[in-house]
């Protein structure tokens, strides 16, 4: 059997997860590849028997894989899986992305999610979710991995009965979708703008912005120049900020420059109240106690230097540490 796992990854966990699924996957004999997103096409997905989905949860997924998503064709009943990675809000991500993979054909086998630090400019530091995904949630991710390949030439033999069953509409997830829902109504990026100024900027020495933005909304090659779904700055309400937090030289500011000062002592009741939630029914096993959790330091208090954060390495050959 082949298998093909296309995963987006910003700050490494989602990354850390699909490769403990690819080993699990190659243990039982099958052939198993790691793509990332914007390295994969349509047309490469034809030469696979089982595909795996898995990116971080914004909402529910990222924008580029909700885009690739969307326009697959037909699939034909084709097995594949999807996974994630998330902080305190887990509960929309398959109940929007199993529907969605359904619907161009494939037969989805199976999903899992982990818990994952989070890394967002005025996000107490440390997080919640602080520690994740650890070893435990590894060995998880590999067993699933595992799972999946052993399962998939079994339900194309008749076991129809190994395939998850329809991810659950419960009340945490209607709670889940107001909650997001009304980030999603605010028409900009409630961090506020982020900008770029020229004068700071080490293009074309420095490239990182560009090489780096899942939407594809930098071109500094550009005359005139082009930054953020503006062109001259971003204020798209998926609540990125990938570009602010990697780029070396503090060009990227936040317009107006409020630095998250108002996120500072501020607990988020409603991700509180979902964790206690999801600790209660096992879902969630907690690595700090909540009175160690950065209230006080959001991130780019926690960690003032630029660049606030650095691209993790992620190579694809799963033979390479
Ligand atoms: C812009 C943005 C939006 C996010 N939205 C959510 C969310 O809706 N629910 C949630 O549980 N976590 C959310 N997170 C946290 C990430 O899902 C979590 O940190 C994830 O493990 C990151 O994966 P990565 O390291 O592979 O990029 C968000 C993070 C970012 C940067
Ligand atoms: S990351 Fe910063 S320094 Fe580098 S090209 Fe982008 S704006 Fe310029
Ligand atoms: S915040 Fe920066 S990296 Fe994120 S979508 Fe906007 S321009 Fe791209």
């Amino acid at each position: 059997m082949k298998a093909l796992i296309i995963y987006y990854s910003q700050s490494g966990n989602t990354y850390k997860v699909a490769r403990q699924i690819g080993k699990g996957i190659r243990d039982t004999g099958a052939d198993v590849k790691l793509i990332k997103l914007k390295e994969a096409d349509y047309e490469m997905l034809k030469e696979y028997d089982l595909i795996g989905f898995g990116s971080p949860t914004w909402k529910a997924d990222t924008p580029n894989m909700h885009a690739f998503i969307d326009k697959l064709p037909e699939q034909d009943g084709k097995h594949c899986f999807c996974f994630c990675t998330h902080g305190t809000l887990p509960h929309l991500y398959f109940p929007i992305v199993v529907p969605n993979l359904k619907r161009h054909g494939f037969n989805v086998i199976g999903y899992k999610d982990w818990y994952g630090d989070v890394y967002m400019p005025g996000m107490p530091k440390p997080y919640y979710t602080c520690g994740h995904p650890d070893d435990i949630d590894l060995r998880e991710a590999y067993e699933f991995g595992k799972e999946m390949a052993e399962n998939s030439p079994r339900i194309t033999a008749g076991e129809e009965g190994l395939i998850y069953p329809e991810p659950e509409m419960n009340a945490k997830v209607f709670r889940q979708a107001m909650i997001c829902s009304n980030m999603l109504l605010c028409p900009t990026n409630p961090q506020g703008a982020f900008v770029r100024d020229p004068e700071k900027c080490l293009y074309p020495k420095c490239t990182i912005c560009m090489d780096n933005c899942m939407m594809g909304y930098i071109d500094l090659s550009k005359d005139p120049q082009v930054f953020g779904n503006r062109g001259d700055k971003c204020d798209d309400c998926h609540e990125c900020s990938y570009c602010y937090m990697l780029c070396p030289s503090g060009a990227i500011t936040t317009d107006p420059d409020h630095k998250f000062a108002h996120d500072i002592n501020a607990p988020h009741e409603a991700f509180e109240k979902m964790l206690e939630e999801d600790e209660v029914t096992g879902k969630f096993r907690r690595l700090i106690p909540l009175d160690q959790v950065g209230y006080a330091t959001p991130y780019v208090y926690w960690h003032p230097e630029r660049p606030y954060m650095k691209v993790p390495k992620m190579t694809d050959d799963l033979d390479e540490e």
